[in-house]
């Protein structure tokens, strides 16, 4: 559904400051795969996701959504398949602050085909109430919590019922229980919907929710691998696989009791996730069982 072929993205605003973001990429991603992308700052996860919305043009290498080059369509057709087909939830808040929960949530329909605008709002409801906000319809975003704020961007992101959802860190200004449940919202759009997902995370733990992962490094994808219920396998490299990372519980910490509570001596909360390695099967093409399914629309 989704193929770089050998892509690079140097940026260069001049010659001095010429950064090679992207370098010689190659990925597929099959219809309702569930991809999470892990890397450190800078490694250029966004600018991947940009690459895939069509935001930004390849210096070299080709972009393909079903086989169609992207950068081969004229700007009109572009923003219509782009409007379509990809729901895409940015890095940094993206609400429209003048604008209600609900407003926000049915915004991408204005710039669609009139056939979509009937029941937009009644759509836009119906998506609010599926992410948790059936009581802040009417609410602005400055009266939402960062939480909900997300869930209202992950709603809008919907609004469309793309085949696609671009996800860039959208649980990463949220306390852990938040993260949790909105991944596991995701999780449930993912089921529920069949939408192929590409989500940007900061957390290695995270790759959990997704049917694959992959890991990148200066503009490079380092490791490849398929989440199976009973942990991450590795194909490409690194070569090594990686086996059931069974979260290893440290033994409870040491409680020392003061007049103001229970200090702990050492954090409780540490998991300890040192997988096991073992060697490496030849690589081979991955399926996933989301892969297979159809996209209802
Ligand atoms: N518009 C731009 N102009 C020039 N350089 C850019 C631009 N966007 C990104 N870069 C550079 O490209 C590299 C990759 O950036 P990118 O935003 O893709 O990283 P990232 O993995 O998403 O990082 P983070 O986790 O911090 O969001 C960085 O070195 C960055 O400075
Ligand atoms: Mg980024």
């Amino acid at each position: 559904m989704i193929s770089l072929k050998d892509v690079v993205k140097t940026y260069a605003p001049n010659k001095e400051l010429a950064v090679t973001a992207i370098n010689g990429v190659s990925l597929d991603v099959e219809r309702g795969e569930f991809l999470v992308i892990i890397g450190r700052s800078g490694s250029g996860k966004t600018t991947l996701l940009n690459l895939v919305a069509g935001l930004t043009k390849p210096t070299s290498g080709e972009v393909l959504l079903e086989s169609v080059n992207l950068w081969s369509l004229g700007d009109r057709e572009q923003s219509l398949l782009r409007n379509q087909k990809i729901g895409f939830i940015f890095q940094f808040p993206s609400l429209l602050p003048s604008l209600t929960a609900l407003e926000n949530v049915a915004l991408p329909t204005s710039f669609g085909p009139e056939s979509k605008k009937d029941g937009a709002y009644a759509r836009a409801s119906h998506l609010l109430e599926t992410v948790g906000l059936t009581d802040k319809l009417n609410a602005y975003p400055r009266q939402l919590s960062a939480g909900q704020q997300q869930r209202v961007v992950i709603a809008r992101s919907l609004m469309n019922q793309p085949e696609i959802l671009l996800a860039d860190e959208a649980t990463s200004n949220l306390d852990e229980e938040t993260e949790k449940e909105i991944m596991a919202l995701f999780q449930k759009i993912h089921a529920s919907t069949g939408v192929t997902i590409l989500m940007v995370a900061h957390s290695t733990y995270l790759a959990d929710y997704a049917t694959r992962s992959i890991r990148m490094a200066n503009g490079a994808i380092s490791a490849s691998s398929k989440v199976t219920g009973s942990g991450t396998v590795y194909s490409s490299p690194p070569t090594t696989v990686v086996t059931a990372p069974a979260p290893v519980l440290p033994p409870p910490p040491e409680k020392l009791t003061t007049g103001s509570g229970t200090v702990y001596s050492s954090p409780p909360t540490t998991v300890a996730t040192a997988p096991a390695s073992v060697p490496l099967p030849p690589p081979e093409k991955l399926t996933t069982r989301a892969g297979k399914r159809r996209i209802r629309s």
